[in-house]
């Protein structure tokens, strides 16, 4: 089966490739513009953006995922991405200067449609802690300051080892699952 990851993230386009790899599904990227709103949840964001794209779109997975700080009560969480291109992982870093309490969560929502099934969501979380330093050259994003073993980044794990363990690499188990049920592969 293939089905189009709609994402303009070339870092979560591989983590799809890699961790969907062999399983009889067949990702591709595709970019159609859908509209992401502010709301309280990713699986809020995720709802709203699925109901645009499936007047036009048969079949597709779109991903919203976030980095949820417990000392900045969840920020950046829904606006991680905004996050990312204003303060970057160096203001994250500032903000988080000389504060003990450095646990963290990744968050990954997945919403598929299939072909001519309903849709469904798929979510899952990665508990971590935010590093006092960046570190790394692997991954993307928020990567080289999180770490869910307290020693290694998510940017000094390979792919394999990311997705191993990872918000996505767990949420994207269940969608398998969930596909599975309803399909053959
Ligand atoms: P979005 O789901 O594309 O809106 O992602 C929100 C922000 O979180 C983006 O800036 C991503 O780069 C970042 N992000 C999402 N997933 C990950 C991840 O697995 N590692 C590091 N950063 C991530």
């Amino acid at each position: 089966m293939r089905i189009k990851v709609i994402t303009s993230n070339p870092g979560k386009m591989r983590e799809y490739a890699q961790a969907l790899e062999g399983l009889g599904l067949d990702v591709f990227q595709g970019s159609v513009p859908y509209d992401e709103i502010q709301a309280d949840t990713l699986e809020e964001v995720v709802s709203h953006g699925m109901r645009g794209l499936m007047m036009s779109e048969d079949s597709f997975i779109i991903d919203d995922s976030g980095l949820f700080i417990d000392h900045l009560n969840g920020f950046p969480g829904v606006y991680s991405a905004y996050a990312l291109k204003t303060l970057g992982n160096q203001g994250v870093l500032k903000i988080m200067d000389g504060v003990s309490e450095r646990d963290a969560r990744f968050e990954c929502c997945i919403g598929c449609k299939l072909p001519g099934k309903e849709p469904f969501i798929v979510s899952a979380s990665c508990e971590g802690a935010i590093l006092d330093a960046p570190r790394g050259e692997g991954g993307f994003g928020f990567d080289p300051i999180f770490s869910s073993d307290g020693v290694r980044s998510f940017s000094e794990l390979g792919m394999d080892e990311k997705n191993a363990i990872s918000h996505r690499g767990q949420a994207v188990k269940k969608l398998v699952q969930r596909i599975k049920s309803v399909e053959d592969l």
